[in-house]
């Protein structure tokens, strides 16, 4: 039976390069879409750029520019990224699209209707200057747990906890630098709670990997919350029917966009939309996403498509994140890749792919990107083995057959034990466990070069008599080439259509494994695919490294409002004890400094503004957030120790040049480092 099926991939945000975190995504729903094609079904990808919020709207003025501009600019970046890597959608569109205005209005009058929303005034972080509610990743301050400076208003990146900005010390707002005051606003509710007893059953009926359901039980354990949909002007985004100066959050328009995609799309290629998402719809829809936004994707979306009369997801699938080398990815480690830099180094995307696929199973586990262990498993399997069936059999068809394959074989026992394995590996295709996948396609390889070594083709050549016997050997071995390749073809598109031009065969489907490949002429072998060159790595990590200074205005993170959001934090901090190098150590420069003056600072309640004399380096001033612990003169003529190399920030007292060390922890008291006495202004502590 022919399955309908609409597959999406999280729409990305437009204000950032696509690196390899999010490739693990769209890499893993295009092996899927490639492959429910290749077996007959009617399946259709869409995806866009998500492109409303604030962060845009700054950015885009920051650069002198229209949003408008800039998300056209972005959008035309990020499908030649996806392209680069051959992530085949059918569509690829913007949430900042006339469908997606008119979906989310209906969507949200529905919900309305079925008094699913309501209004309240709450007070929110309001920059003064910029005359703005500043959303929590634009509020740096201190981090009410550990007291660590510079935090960001949900989470602190220090000691891993999660909070609301207005519980933040000293907050900031990074937009302006002034201090945000609290500001009252009307705002418009989704009334998630009233949708618990259909969650509770939607969430277990299947449509969820267990690990996901269960997560979902802690959720419904601490009880849903109302969701705040709107955000008042300035917003790039769409303004609320009768709702003046109100604008949809960008999250509540960015699952629609998978909608609105294919609402345009339907409408370009003469699809009926309600086949396919009316209430009734029989078509299937399934949604590949990060394991971050599982919130979004499991409770909000469910919900609104519900109460709105569309039909529901069948499926949400949800990845794990990637690590590069076993550790988050890094700026300053060159590990934060770009998808561009990565294409920009002569890699082959193809080779990316494969390592990706062979990582996957399906799960919610992260999954790492060892480089040392990228090329070797790519160069081992792809060309080692897979490559190598054709390169060491198809000359000789052309030399001594006129690269014509034999009129058949007799012995089908290698060729029928591929055949055989077509099912089984469709069901890993099918289950998302590309790794099992590619183990039983790799396993296969083996046994056909253990074929080929076997029967030497090289001495055959050498023998007269052997000539029947050497065609037949070759015939054998590029029949198991051509299913390793249809097996493969999911993860590797444009090698398969390249091993297709060589064979002069139709593109292949699934259905062609059981047909024999005998008696046609092929083409000349001409190389298909190199080993990858570990110099090719190092360019690419060089061009990804960046100095450490942190950036002028913060870029949120891809997932910041999402984890922001979230009821409960999906994502664990960067744990506290991540290793770092010796080298990460080695950039960090310590130095004993001797406290030589510290005072009040007006108008703020935690900070000494501090005059540190590293001697032959000079003096610095520091803004330390250790009032509650020291009164200023009990610091005068101190040794302390301090990071001299920190960028200098901008405060909103002025400059602060570095940072002073101090211990804290559970047990109250703040307590600042000094060293043993004999230790001198300006030496280096390592
Ligand atoms: O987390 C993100 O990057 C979001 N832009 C994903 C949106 S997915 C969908 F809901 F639109
Ligand atoms: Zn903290």
């Amino acid at each position: 039976m022919t399955r309908q099926i609409l597959v999406t991939s999280a729409l990305p945000y437009a204000n950032g390069s696509i690196h390899l975190g999010h490739l693990v995504e769209y890499i893993q729903t295009d092996i899927w879409v490639r492959f429910q094609k290749m077996r007959g079904h009617d399946c259709r990808y869409m995806c866009a750029d998500d492109t409303h919020g604030t962060a845009i709207m700054l950015r885009a003025e920051k650069e002198g520019i229209t949003p408008e501009t800039l998300i056209q600019r972005v959008w035309d970046e990020h499908t030649a990224d996806f392209a680069g890597f051959h992530i085949g959608f059918d569509h690829y569109y913007s949430t900042h699209s006339e469908e997606n205005r008119q979906l989310a209005s209906k969507i949200y009058l529905a919900l309305k209707d079925a008094g699913l929303i309501e209004v309240k005034t709450i007070a929110q972080m309001f920059d003064p200057v910029k005359n703005l509610f500043l959303p929590d990743r634009f509020i740096k301050g201190e981090c009410p747990k550990c007291g660590a400076a510079d935090q960001y208003g949900d989470n602190c990146e220090v000691c891993g906890a999660t909070y609301s900005p207005t519980e933040l010390k000293n907050p900031v707002s990074a937009v302006s630098g002034a201090t945000p005051v609290h500001k009252d606003s009307e705002h418009y509710f989704f009334k998630l709670g009233e949708a618990e007893a259909f969650l509770r059953e939607w969430t277990t009926s299947g449509t969820l990997q267990s690990e996901a359901a269960n997560k979902m039980q802690e959720w419904f354990a601490s009880g849903l919350s109302n969701w705040d949909i709107s955000r008042d002007a300035p917003y790039f985004g769409f303004e609320i029917p009768g709702a003046p100066g109100k604008y949809f959050y960008v999250w509540l328009d960015a699952p629609v966009g998978y909608m609105a995609s294919f609402a345009k799309y339907a409408k370009d290629t003469g699809l009926d939309f309600d086949a396919w998402w009316g209430k009734d719809a029989k078509t299937e829809l399934v949604h590949f996403i990060g394991k971050d936004i599982l919130y979004f994707h499991a409770l909000f979306w469910p919900a609104m498509l519900k109460y709105s009369g569309h039909r529901l997801p069948t499926a949400v699938y949800a990845h794990g994140f990637l690590t590069v080398n076993g550790q988050k990815m890094s700026k300053s480690r060159g590990t934060f890749i770009t998808a561009r830099s990565y294409l920009d180094a002569g890699l082959n995307p193809e080779w990316l792919r494969y390592y990706f696929a062979a990582k996957l199973n399906g799960s919610m586990e992260d999954i790492d990107l060892s480089l040392d262990d990228f090329v070797a498993r790519v160069n081992s399997d792809l060309v080692g083995k897979f490559i190598n069936i054709a390169s060491r059999t198809a000359g000789f068809i052309h030399k001594n057959f006129d690269g014509k394959l034999a009129e058949g074989v007799a012995n089908l026992e290698l060729i029928g034990e591929f055949q055989a394995a077509a099912e089984a590996i469709a069901c890993h295709y099918e289950a998302r466990d590309y790794g099992r996948a590619l183990r039983e396609i790799m396993a296969l390889a083996d046994r056909a070069n253990q074929y080929v070594a076997d029967e030497k083709p090289w001495e055959l050549a050498k023998k007269p008599k052997a000539v029947y016997r050497l065609h037949e050997v070759c015939t054998v071995a590029l029949n198991c080439f051509r299913l390793l390749t249809l097996y493969l073809k999911p993860v590797l598109p444009k090698l398969a259509a390249e091993v297709e031009a060589f064979l002069a065969i139709d593109p292949l489907s699934w259905a062609d494994a059981q047909t024999l490949f005998i008696r046609q002429r092929i083409n000349a072998y001409s190389h298909l695919m190199t080993r990858i060159d570990p110099k090719a790595i190092d360019t690419m990590i060089d061009a990804n490294k960046q100095n450490l200074e942190p950036a002028p205005a913060p870029a949120p993170t891809r997932h910041a409002e999402a984890q922001a959001h979230a009821a409960q934090p999906v994502v664990a901090a960067a744990p506290v004890g991540e290793t770092i190098s010796i080298d990460d150590f080695a950039k960090i420069d310590l130095r004993i400094a001797r406290i030589a003056n510290a005072e009040h600072v007006e108008g703020a309640d935690k900070l000494l503004r501090l005059t540190l004399d590293l001697g032959e380096l000079g003096t610095r001033q520091v803004f330390a957030g250790i009032k509650s612990a020291y009164a200023p003169e009990a610091l005068v003529g101190r040794l302390t120790v301090m990071v001299a190399n920190l960028a200098p920030r901008k405060m909103k007292f002025g400059m602060s040049e570095g940072m002073v060390l101090a211990a804290s922890g559970d047990a109250p008291g703040l307590f600042i480092l000094s060293p043993d006495a004999g230790a001198q202004p300006g030496m280096k502590v390592k």
